[in-house]
């Protein structure tokens, strides 16, 4: 017998119309902002995704890592405690450290893993990998955007969603309350969430991961760019845009901007947009924000979540929050 590969079901939110309108109105409407931004989303295509991957091993980038060593010392305790039999994964991307999780839930009671994510290339191969791994296991993959269906996603099984990496950090406060509370009322009694959120510390460090030595996350800010002039006929020269991650104190968040070099004129095609840039001129592309302990349970407590654990690496440099509906 030759042998199959897994069959894994990913369902689709995300068509081509959705993601054409969707990025359509994102970039008119940063674009004729001021100050102009653009929304992070827009980052992940393959090669986003492939570059994440890569910001993921710097030296620089401690939250992946530091991540890892939480999970390492307290899956066992989490898949435990959560009682889940289906694991939903919100920006699942490579699911990488997913796997520790899968394990101690596989020890267990596992029947499901849901990765979710925008990028429909990573999110499939994802889920073939992990689906050899689980065999009895049910993989299906949605391709979606955590911030507007949530509603869609399955609701079988008593169930813990992952939301890891930080990414939650990405969101800015009031997005934030808006999805916790979205993600609060799609789950029920019994199920839990497992959110990865990074910890103010060091301006020096929080600014040398978004900012590494060998620009890997410049490339990363940049790909925004390729994504528009791809998919929008827009004709940005990333390589005139210098790659800016400044620290906000009094907000608490790293800010991702690109910084024109020069004076511009850029034609969006699609859109019929001409935008000027003047020298020197900074739009942003992506806030990260960090968080204290205190703050993080407040807000999950406003959402309607109750705090189970919050865990940290020795360093206290991420923490990993368990809450339960
Ligand atoms: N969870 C992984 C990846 C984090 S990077 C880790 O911890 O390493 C953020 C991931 O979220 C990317 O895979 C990106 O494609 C996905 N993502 C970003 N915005 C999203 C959105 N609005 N909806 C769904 N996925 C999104
Ligand atoms: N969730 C990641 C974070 O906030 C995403 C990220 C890492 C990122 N490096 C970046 C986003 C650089 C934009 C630019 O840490």
């Amino acid at each position: 017998m030759p042998v199959t590969q897994p069959t894994v079901h990913v369902t689709n939110h995300l068509d081509h119309d959705y993601l054409r309108q969707a990025l359509e109105h994102d970039v008119r409407t940063g674009l004729t902002a001021s100050p102009k931004w653009l929304p992070s989303k827009w980052f992940y295509d393959a090669a986003g995704s492939d570059l994440f991957s890569q910001i993921t091993r710097l030296p620089e980038y401690y939250p992946t890592r530091r991540e890892l060593a939480i999970l390492r010392e307290r899956a066992g305790d989490i898949a435990r405690r959560s009682g889940a039999d289906t694991l939903v994964e919100l920006g699942s991307g490579t699911s990488e450290k997913t796997v520790l999780l899968l394990d101690a839930l596989a020890a267990s009671s596992l029947r499901a893993y849901m990765p979710v994510d925008v990028d429909a290339v990573t999110l499939g191969d994802a889920a073939r990998r992990l689906a050899a791994r689980y065999p009895g296991v049910t993989v299906q993959g949605v391709c979606a955007d955590f911030e507007r269906h949530l509603a869609l996603l399955p609701r079988t099984g008593r169930r813990m969603v992952a939301f890891l990496g930080g990414t939650i950090g990405n969101l800015g406060p009031a997005a934030r309350e808006v999805f916790l509370k979205e993600l609060r009322d799609t789950l029920r009694a019994g199920d839990s969430l497992l959110l990865g959120a990074d910890l103010v510390k060091d301006t020096g460090r929080l600014v040398a991961a978004y900012d590494d030595a060998a620009g890997v996350t410049a490339a990363f800010n940049r790909n925004v760019l390729h994504v528009i002039n791809r998919e929008l006929g827009a004709d940005f020269e990333p390589d005139a845009f210098a790659h800016v991650a400044l620290y906000d104190a009094p907000n608490d968040w790293i800010e991702m901007r690109l910084r024109a070099t020069r004076p511009m004129l850029v034609q969006v095609r699609d859109l019929a947009l001409p935008v000027r840039f003047a020298a020197g001129e900074e739009m942003r592309t992506e806030i990260s924000a960090k968080f204290r302990p205190a703050g993080l349970r407040a807000e999950l407590v406003a959402a309607g979540f109750t705090v189970d654990r919050l865990y940290t690496d020795p360093d206290g440099d991420f923490s990993l929050t368990l809450a339960k509906v």
